[in-house]
């Protein structure tokens, strides 16, 4: 135990601040702190998206707006969250993008078949990987593309003068097809990161995983760590 500012953090906090895939104290840190501010902004700036742009969108959740302020309110922030949203995806991009090229055998995660196994825990649980398994590479392609798609099709419908018809009405539909896809992709991230898979949030929370959650999770990148 080390005191800073009249607390007390420990040796595995401490190293998390700006090292990562290193063994502290018998637990591994996963996420150093810059990753997990970059993923915060992200998520906070897409909540912000969500409740700003969905009583926009219908009213069944009208009553969304009432968190900021109302329907008028809403209209103004939505636009400007959402080009936070996407500067900080992109930050989250660059800052992840080395531990997530796909390896030879991960190819075809895309497929829906494939996908479904993993979803379904039907994936083989032993197979080596690194720090990501397919399933979290495909998902952050996924978003990043994604939050791409709403930026443009945002950015013609926030200024629809510069555009024809039909560009503009394909800019509503790309952006709702976006918007579900985007939305169902996050509650099965949540839900994968927090009840489903016990250990996960505390990665980005504290930064560290235990020894088991590596082993059990990502073999492969445990074996990198522990030199095992
Ligand atoms: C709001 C609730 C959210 C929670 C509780 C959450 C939780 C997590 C956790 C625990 C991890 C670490 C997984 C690991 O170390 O293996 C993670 C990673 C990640 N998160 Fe989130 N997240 C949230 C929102 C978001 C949003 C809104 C996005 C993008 C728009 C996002 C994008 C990512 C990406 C790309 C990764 C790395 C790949 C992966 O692990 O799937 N997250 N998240």
């Amino acid at each position: 135990m080390t005191a800073i500012h009249g607390e007390h953090a420990d040796s595995a906090i401490l190293a998390a601040r700006n090292r990562e895939n290193v063994m502290v104290g018998g637990e591994i840190v996963r996420h150093r702190r810059a990753s997990r501010w970059i993923h915060w902004s992200v998520a906070t700036t897409f909540i912000l998206a969500l409740i700003t742009g969905m009583p926009i969108w219908t009213p069944i959740f009208r009553w969304m707006a009432n968190l900021v302020g109302g329907l008028e309110v809403a209209r103004v922030i939505h636009p400007y969250v959402s080009v936070a949203f996407f500067i900080v995806s992109v930050m989250q991009f660059f800052h992840w993008a080395s531990d997530m090229k796909f390896t030879p055998d991960e190819r075809g995660w895309w497929r829906p078949s494939k996908l479904w196994a993993y979803m379904r825990y039907e994936d083989d649980p032993a197979v080596e990987g690194g720090k990501y398994n397919g399933g979290q590479k495909f998902f952050f392609y996924s978003v990043t593309l994604g939050a791409l798609a709403f930026l443009v099709s945002g950015l013609i419908m926030w200024f629809p003068l510069g555009f024809s018809p039909i560009v503009r009405e394909l800019s509503i539909l790309v952006h709702d097809l976006v918007f579900i896809l985007f939305l169902i992709a996050i509650i099965f991230h949540v839900y994968l990161g927090t009840i489903a898979e016990p250990g996960t949030l505390r990665s980005m929370m504290r930064g560290t995983v235990t020894r088991s959650w590596a082993r059990l999770h990502h073999p492969g990148w445990f074996r990198q760590v522990t030199k095992s």
